[in-house]
């Protein structure tokens, strides 16, 4: 099988107690840990900063944070991020003006970059600043809030970016978020995903290792038609 790597998004999960509901979905299978950062002007949503990841670092969390930006001000925030113990840093081409800059600033801190693909945004961009890639991710709802439906029109340009990444020749992942779940799981694999953000469909449940088990179960049997 395929490395595929499954990132609940801590969105969903209990805010009153994050660093032991964090500790939970990692022991219960999961790979990394996806941590969305919303500012209120990006996305009509306020939610963790710096300060929060750099708590959940402190409260032993090794596994690597994924750090999805939904922020205007990209690269003044970069620096704190990484500083507060980012593993990747990713954000949308509509917040930054100076895409190629920001993705520099991120490597200079030590981080892998992302890039990050809103429903509707085109991926023509990518032909431009793909040496610097570390991960490609695609945005399967409209960013701001976790528990919505997955966009099927996603699963075109999964293939699209898959066939991208692919004729580049280097190691880019491909990774998903947004309405990820057991049931969809695999076809959004054969699309060419396999780095898979899911926020509801894990902390909804009181024991998040048979969901995680199930989605793996369900990835074992995906196959990619590119
Ligand atoms: C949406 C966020 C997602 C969200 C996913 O803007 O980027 O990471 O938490 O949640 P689900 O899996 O519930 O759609
Ligand atoms: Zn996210």
């Amino acid at each position: 099988m395929k490395n595929y790597l499954i990132a609940p998004s801590i969105l969903s999960a209990d805010f009153a107690c994050l660093g032991e509901d964090t500790a939970r979905v990692l022991s219960a299978g999961a790979d990394m840990v996806h941590f969305d950062a919303m500012d209120n002007h990006f996305v009509p949503n306020l939610t963790m900063g710096p300060i929060v990841l750099r708590s959940l670092r402190n409260y032993g969390i090794t596994a690597p944070i994924d750090v999805h930006l939904m922020v205007q001000s990209v690269d003044r925030l970069i620096p704190d991020f990484a500083d507060a113990g980012a593993s990747y840093i990713a954000f949308h081409v509509e917040a930054s003006q100076h895409i190629d800059r920001s993705l520099q600033i991120i490597k200079e801190h030590g981080c892998k970059a992302g890039l990050v693909f809103n429903p509707a945004t085109p991926l023509s961009c990518l032909e431009y600043v793909i040496d610097k890639l570390d991960i490609i991710l695609l945005i399967s709802v409209n960013p701001g809030f976790s528990g919505q439906s997955f966009l099927p029109s996603t699963l075109d340009k999964l293939r699209q970016a898959r066939q991208i990444i692919d004729r580049s020749g280097k190691d880019i992942r491909l990774e998903v978020d947004g309405g990820v779940k057991v049931d969809n799981i695999a076809d959004i694999a054969a699309a060419g995903a396999d780095i898979f953000v899911s926020g509801s469909a894990i902390f909804s449940q009181s024991d998040y290792r048979p969901v995680i088990d199930a989605m793996r179960q369900a990835l074992a049997g995906a196959t990619e038609h590119v």
